[in-house]
């Protein structure tokens, strides 16, 4: 996020290194982005994007695959590409073959960024994104470090660090320690990239730009709140992928616990990064020990979407036939602080279900009824407030209006706001502003150490004891549903019902 006031200016001069070059994640969102970055005049004046992977690729033929893929992307739903930021970024394309584990990979790499740096004038900057498994993480850190890649006398050395940041509290403890070895923790951008999402840094905006929300945003004045990311999706090819992680830790620590930390921190003082992430930290640290009794999952079995066949999860390819993997999870958050003490905050995240929706809906107390008794009206419909996350970016208020002529009956209506009404906005994949910031050396977006690590803190006993104790009855939902009955029971315990997926 640009902090300056006007419009934002070109980040330094740099070089960024791909790791992970031919990988799915730099052709669908990273690329896409440096073009999008490109199109607005936001890439550095001077600027070198050098791809490592193992495939035995030319500068040329790196280059011409991206442009293809960008083409394609662009040919379902875009703009069509354009010439000149193209060839801006483009242009600054090389390629290196290189195993990630072999150290004289590091050492070309390092030659070839001195010769970029000599006839560029890139003032010693370098990013490294980490667009790979997480297996390599580590191993990629150890291997900058020995070819002293990470450090630099005339400019700065940063890190990208993509998702999965560990398998559970002790992993990401061990990735933290061992990074931070050769790190400083200000070169680490840690991503999580439901923070790219306009709408979700708009949450802070709604909060704290208004002068109405915040004194009503409280358990003095809110029931509960229900974070839904809903996917209808199935794994499609990753199966392997996700036999070792499952929805939980999947989405949870990570996006979902990004949705929590956005609606429930306390307001910083600055956004400064380490004002913005320590109010953050805090949220996760006050989430009370989850109870497993206060965490449910669910894995698909096979039915039809839209009309056509799907397969259940245990028919899908690398998946073990008697899977106990879940692909969906629902829980019950309780955050011991002033703020939230008794608000439960129900979280809801699954693959193939009915729509793909992403909210935070907040619900608030109901008003007295009294007035109401001697009228036709039974019941007052509740107060809403749905932060429309994603696909149709909005945000939307319920309340009760009187619907017109002589009898009194009230009707629950709803006012709404679309972002695509009100602004005008370029195409974006989401990554434009982490890697703007990445450049510009703003990491408010980004996860820090202890952040990561109370995230894991908070769902390490329901992994625990789901690892303990598989469940019986998968499948347990049909595709196209809302999700498992467990989930509705969930909420239907404290006297609730989860909004529809619709
Ligand atoms: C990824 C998960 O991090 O986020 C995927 O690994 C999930 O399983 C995806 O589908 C959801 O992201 P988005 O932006 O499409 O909501």
């Amino acid at each position: 996020m640009s902090m300056s006031p006007g419009s934002p200016k070109p980040p330094p001069s740099c070089a960024m290194v791909i790791f992970g070059a031919n990988g799915d994640l730099t052709k669908r969102l990273v690329v896409p982005a440096l073009y999008n970055l490109s199109k607005s005049d936001l890439l550095p004046p001077q600027f070198a994007l050098v791809g490592v992977d193992h495939n035995n690729k030319t500068d040329q033929t790196w280059r011409s695959d991206l442009h293809d893929f960008l083409e394609q992307l662009s040919g379902s739903g875009g703009a069509k590409i354009e010439q000149a930021p193209w060839d801006k970024l483009g242009s600054a394309m090389s390629y290196l073959p290189g195993d990630f584990t072999d150290p004289a990979t590091f050492q070309k790499l390092r030659r070839h960024l001195d010769e970029l740096d000599a006839k560029q004038q890139l003032g010693g900057n370098v990013l490294f994104y980490f667009a790979t498994a997480d297996r390599f993480f580590g191993p990629l850190v150890d291997a900058l470090a020995q070819a002293d890649l990470l450090k630099s006398d005339k400019g700065w050395r940063r890190v990208v660090i993509e998702k999965p940041f560990g398998h559970d509290l002790e992993s990401a403890k061990a990735l933290n320690t061992r990074i931070l070895k050769s790190l400083r923790e200000d070169q680490v951008y840690r991503i999580d990239h439901f923070l790219g999402k306009e709408t979700v840094q708009n949450i802070m905006a709604l909060r704290f730009a208004n002068g109405m929300f915040e004194p009503i945003w409280n358990r003095d004045r809110i029931d509960h709140v229900q974070i839904t990311v809903a996917e209808t999706l199935g794994i499609e090819s990753r199966g392997k992928f996700y036999e070792s992680t499952g929805a939980l830790r999947d989405m949870v620590p990570n996006h979902l616990f990004q949705l929590v930390a956005m609606m429930a921190m306390e307001p910083p003082t600055s956004f400064d990064p380490d004002a913005v992430r320590a109010k953050k930290a805090e949220v996760f640290k006050a989430v009370h020990p989850l109870a497993l009794t206060n965490a449910v999952r669910g894995q698909y079995g096979a039915g039809t979407m839209e009309g056509k066949p799907v397969r259940g999860y245990r028919e899908e390819d690398n998946v073990a036939k008697d899977s106990f993997v879940e692909t969906f999870v629902a829980l019950r958050l309780s955050i011991d602080n002033w703020r939230w003490a008794g608000v439960p905050f129900y979280l809801r995240t699954g693959k193939r279900l009915a729509k793909r929706t992403t909210e935070i809906a907040i619900r608030f107390r109901e008003a007295p009824y009294m007035l109401f008794r001697d009228t036709p009206v039974d019941e007052l419909g509740a107060n809403w407030l749905i932060l429309q996350i994603q696909p149709d970016e909005g945000i939307r208020l319920r309340f009760n209006a009187k619907r017109p002529g002589p009898e009194l009956a009230l009707e629950n209506v709803a006012m709404d706001f679309r972002y695509s009404d009100w602004f005008k906005q370029s195409p974006a994949v989401g990554y434009e502003t982490l890697l703007y910031d990445c450049f510009t050396g703003d990491a408010t977006l980004f996860q820090r150490a202890d952040q990561v690590e109370a995230a894991w803190a908070a769902v390490e006993p329901v992994l625990d004891a789901w690892k303990q104790k598989p469940v019986e009855a998968f499948p347990n939902y049909a595709p196209g549903s809302a999700g498992p009955a467990c989930a509705d029971e969930l909420l239907k315990r404290d006297g609730r019902a989860w909004r529809a997926i619709r």
